[in-house]
């Protein structure tokens, strides 16, 4: 069988999952926190991409789910899953590269806060908030978290952002605009255009139904972020 056919017959990647994969160093040791269906690991195994993965989930249903797809995939040498709350039952010399994706910006940031070993320079973190990116991107500029690089994508219609982030100690000042678009103001990609036009169209109906529940001070606070998020759109 050639190496093509191989490729093609591991796990569907949607484009949310392929750019998180982009950021994923070659060779390195991955947990992708938050599996599921260990979708993601086992893409990168078929392409002989990664060192080793644990593919992590706090229920055993979608681990359960992870397992079929590990052996269907033939990559049980190379991807193992655990149960595991965050990474609380992950060895560190496991995880040099780290995925999170799927998952609420709370929860992301809240297990980051509590895995004492991600403050170090030599881990790459690989974010993908489902919501709450704002709480995420702040949580990350108080905690001396770098966001390296930020991209967005466009998935089953949807928009999302992926941010690679590591520790280096730096507490930075996160502004209103930062908080809302995060580095994706320097991407000149449609993805990035339509991730910011989606985050002001949230905000304009926010401010439009402030108004309309009389609360205009709120409302003038939004506008005001609104402004500041350019003029890309
Ligand atoms: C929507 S799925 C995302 C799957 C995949 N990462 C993706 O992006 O397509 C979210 C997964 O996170 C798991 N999860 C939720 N809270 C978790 C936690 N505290 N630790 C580990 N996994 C968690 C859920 O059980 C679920 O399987």
């Amino acid at each position: 069988m050639s190496t093509d056919t191989l490729h093609r017959q591991s796990a569907p990647l949607d484009n949310r999952l392929k750019l998180c994969a982009s950021f994923v160093r070659e060779g390195t040791r991955l947990a992708d926190v938050g599996t599921d269906h260990a979708y993601l690991p086992v893409y990168l195994a078929r392409r002989g991409r990664i060192l080793s993965a644990v593919a992590c989930d706090v229920r055993q249903g979608p681990l359960n789910n992870a397992k079929t797809n590990i052996i269907r995939f033939g990559v049980e040498n190379v991807v193992s899953t655990l149960l595991s709350d965050g990474l609380d039952k992950v060895d560190p010399d496991d995880a040099l590269d780290i995925v999170m994706a799927g998952m609420g910006g709370e929860l992301i940031a809240e297990i980051i806060g509590r895995t004492q070993w991600l403050y170090d320079n030599s881990r790459r973190l690989i974010l993908q908030p489902m919501t709450r990116a704002g709480t995420l991107r702040s949580f990350l500029c108080a905690g001396g978290f770098s966001i390296e690089q930020e991209r967005a994508c466009i998935s089953g219609g949807k928009c999302y952002s992926v941010m690679l982030c590591s520790y280096d100690g730096i507490i930075r000042e996160c502004s209103s605009r930062f908080e809302y678009i995060g580095m994706l103001d320097e991407d000149s990609s449609p993805e990035a255009a339509a991730y910011i036009d989606m985050v002001k169209g949230k905000l304009r109906r926010k401010i439009n139904g402030l108004r309309q529940s009389g609360k205009d001070g709120e409302a003038e606070y939004y506008q005001g972020i609104y402004e500041t998020l350019g003029s890309k759109v």
